[in-house]
């Protein structure tokens, strides 16, 4: 590993992966795995669905800045941030000075196809969550790659696949060392259950 301090961050649009390609590559990197989102339910005690409904999404964002300052300094650390993270500038600064970004980009229809059941985002609990993907996408998807130094496209790819795609370009930039990790060609790691949900 060529970086001392700082966690390698995930961004990326709700049901990109990024929950479930961060547990996966920090098992890979035998690393901690933290999640922005979970770690508010937990200090909160409530899910984020709730706490939208309740006190609104700016009390959400506020704790949200505060949970990344925090988790993106933590050493040998993959961190899975929520979907709106990068919208403050404060996160972006944060995430630049302390992480390697990597950005899970999918289009709004693959991200609609794996999200269309959805019940627990408060964003898309609307009549066309198709069209507000496109939307939050047009928005965002500047700021992932301002945000990020490495772009995976998550396309059709399976987990273990996107996980090993992550790795390799991780390698070749020097971030990880490969001595430290199995063998990036034909790594195998054990089927997701239900991965077709991603995050
Ligand atoms: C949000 C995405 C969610 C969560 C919150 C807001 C967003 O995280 O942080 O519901 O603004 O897109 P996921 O990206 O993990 O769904």
């Amino acid at each position: 590993m060529s970086f001392e301090t700082g966690a390698l961050a995930l961004v990326g649009m709700p049901g990109s992966g990024k929950s479930t390609v961060g547990r996966h590559l920090a098992r890979q990197l035998g690393w901690r795995f933290v999640d922005s989102d979970h770690e508010i339910e937990i200090a909160v005690g409530s899910p984020v669905r709730v706490l939208f409904e309740q006190r609104g999404e700016a009390f959400f964002r506020e704790l949200e800045q505060a949970t990344i300052a925090a988790l993106c300094q933590l050493p040998h650390t993959v961190l899975a941030t929520g979907g709106g993270a990068v919208l403050s500038e404060a996160n972006r600064q944060a995430l630049k000075a302390h992480c390697q970004v990597i950005y899970l980009r999918s289009t709004p229809d693959e991200l609609f196809r794996r999200l269309r059941h959805d019940s627990h985002r408060p964003l898309l609990q609307v009549r066309d969550p198709l069209r507000r993907l496109r939307e939050l996408y047009r928005e965002r998807d500047p700021l992932y790659r301002e945000t990020s130094q490495f772009i995976i496209e998550t396309g059709r790819p399976s987990v273990p696949t996107l996980v090993n795609m992550v790795l390799m370009q991780l390698e070749l930039a020097g971030v990880v060392d490969p001595m430290q990790v199995p063998a990036t060609v034909g790594r195998v790691l054990p089927p997701v259950a239900g991965s077709s949900g991603r995050d």
